[in-house]
């Protein structure tokens, strides 16, 4: 079967990895990494999260990659190429459309906290976070979301923004955008790293970050940890698999994939490195909770020596992580709307935005009017938070891993990953066993089951025999490759 020309490219083999890294720095790093770091108690949680980017964050994230080039296309149309050069259902496509909208239905709610950076990147410039008691600027936070126009405004220009970069295209939108952007995003960071290590509590920052207490590592930390996983890579979501489609032929998928992760990665570690720090410094609590960056590190920035400046920094910097992540989020609708219908860029932009506006407005009314409509307990806002945190993305991902992993004929994924015998074993490894039966876990708190709960200690049995199943058959894959390579 002749495999399908690609209709985009990046122009370099950095577009790839900018644009990824872009993707997956964003608010999960910078926002959401140091506060449930800060609530699960620190060292313990930070080496479950690096334990999950390398056991199931790296090896899906190949997958997608691998997915996206061998289909050249959008989640839906890539999947569906892959699969029929299998000779395999189609159906598997749905997974692809899943994922597109889980992007989709991400970047309604994301707009809502990226426009709080742009807002708070500006209240810092015009004085509005003068206050100086956590409560004062809680009441700002509050009374900013209860004011639709005032959220609404900033939410529809992040919007706005993302999709009139995405409406440019692949090369002279998001490359353009991604390349001077990333690096300007890592001078910040080190900027404020390096004022975290004059700030007298650098030590005091490290060692929470970096301190390890097995008395922490509990059920619910390892699943919040594997949650997270998914959502700093941007996994299962359309954004990588998208951008891997982009990818030129001979570009060594697993290198790239350690890179975006390994990036991905130290940015989630420096924004700790340089938020605990100043809260240290100013005698805060670091598991402050959601509102660690928008109401304790304010009041930090009033205390210290420059503190506006800084303070401008570090919003400007989470406005742009959060911009080159909500780019990632509806590229696979445009491209899926530009190859499949022929609508243009531009006006696949207008119409998924258009959707974007009304799905994000009632994310943005449950701060305020609609405050009150909590079907089952939660807004609107955190509706869409729990449906793709919690489900959709772990969902997509086991699925792609068990489409690459039993579905797919191996010669397919073998010769998309390029892999020596040993690297493919890994992976194999890793997408047939490790990686399902740790998002099943997901799946099971998510339902409310409590994983220590004795009722639970079944499920460790199950993955200890998964395991050692894994490591047969990595081993009997070595022995194969060793005869197909004569
Ligand atoms: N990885 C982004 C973050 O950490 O903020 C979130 C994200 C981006 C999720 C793109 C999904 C996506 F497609």
């Amino acid at each position: 079967m002749t495999r399908e020309k690609p209709k985009n490219l990046w122009r370099s083999r950095w577009g790839f990895i900018l644009a990824a890294t872009g993707s997956a720095v964003g608010l999960g790093n910078i926002w959401k990494f140091p506060y449930i770091t800060g609530e699960y108690g620190g060292g313990a949680f930070v080496l479950m999260y690096l334990a999950c980017i390398l056991a199931i964050g790296i090896p899906v994230m190949m997958t997608e990659i691998a997915l996206g080039r061998r289909g050249r296309g959008s989640p839906i149309d890539a999947i569906g190429r892959v699969v029929r050069e299998n000779g395999g259902n189609p159906l598997w496509k749905v997974v692809g459309g899943m994922g597109m909208l889980c992007g989709f239905l991400i970047l309604s709610f994301y707009v809502v906290v990226a426009g709080w950076a742009f807002a708070y990147t500006w209240k810092m410039l015009d004085g509005s976070l003068a206050a100086t008691s956590v409560e004062a600027l809680g009441g700002v936070f509050e009374a900013h979301n209860a004011d639709p126009w005032q959220l609404g405004g900033w939410s529809v220009l992040v919007a706005l923004l993302t999709l009139w970069i995405v409406a440019k295209g692949v090369q002279q939108g998001v490359e353009r955008s991604v390349r001077w952007m990333m690096p300007g995003l890592a001078v910040m960071l080190l900027a404020l790293v390096g004022y975290a290590l004059s700030s007298g509590s650098f030590r005091a920052g490290f060692d929470f970050l970096f301190h390890f207490d097995a008395s922490k590592i509990t059920g619910e930390a390892l699943l919040a940890a594997l949650g997270h996983a998914f959502f700093t890579l941007s996994l299962a979501s359309g954004a990588i698999l998208t951008y891997g489609s982009y990818i030129p032929d001979g570009q060594s998928i697993a290198r790239t994939a350690f890179l975006v992760a390994i990036c991905d990665t130290c940015v989630a570690l420096l924004a700790g490195l340089a938020i605990f720090p100043i809260i240290f410094a100013n005698g805060m609590n670091p598991s402050a909770g959601p509102g660690l960056i928008f109401i304790s590190l304010p009041l930090a920035f009033q205390q210290m020596p420059f503190g506006t400046a800084f303070g401008v920094l570090f919003f400007a910097m989470v406005s742009i992580a959060a911009l080159t992540s909500a780019i990632g989020m509806i590229e696979a609708t445009v491209a899926y709307l530009n190859e499949k219908h022929g609508i243009s860029r531009f006006k696949g932009a207008v119409a998924s935005g258009s959707v974007l506006l009304v799905i994000s407005l009632l994310a943005m009314l449950s701060f305020n009017l609609m405050s009150d409509w909590t079907p089952l307990g939660k807004n609107f806002f955190d509706w869409l938070d729990y449906l793709t945190s919690r489900w959709m993305m772990p969902l997509g991902g086991i699925f792609m891993a068990i489409l690459a992993g039993y579905v797919l004929r191996s010669e397919i994924m073998r010769d998309e990953l390029g892999l020596a015998p040993g690297g493919y074993a890994l992976w194999l490894l890793m997408v047939r066993y490790v990686s399902p039966v740790l998002i099943l876990m997901v799946f099971l708190h998510a339902l409310g089951w409590l994983l220590f709960d004795p009722v639970m200690q079944w499920h460790w049995v199950l993955s200890f025999i998964m395991a050692l199943a894994g490591l047969g058959e990595m081993k009997r894959a070595r022995v194969r490759q060793v005869f197909l390579s004569r």
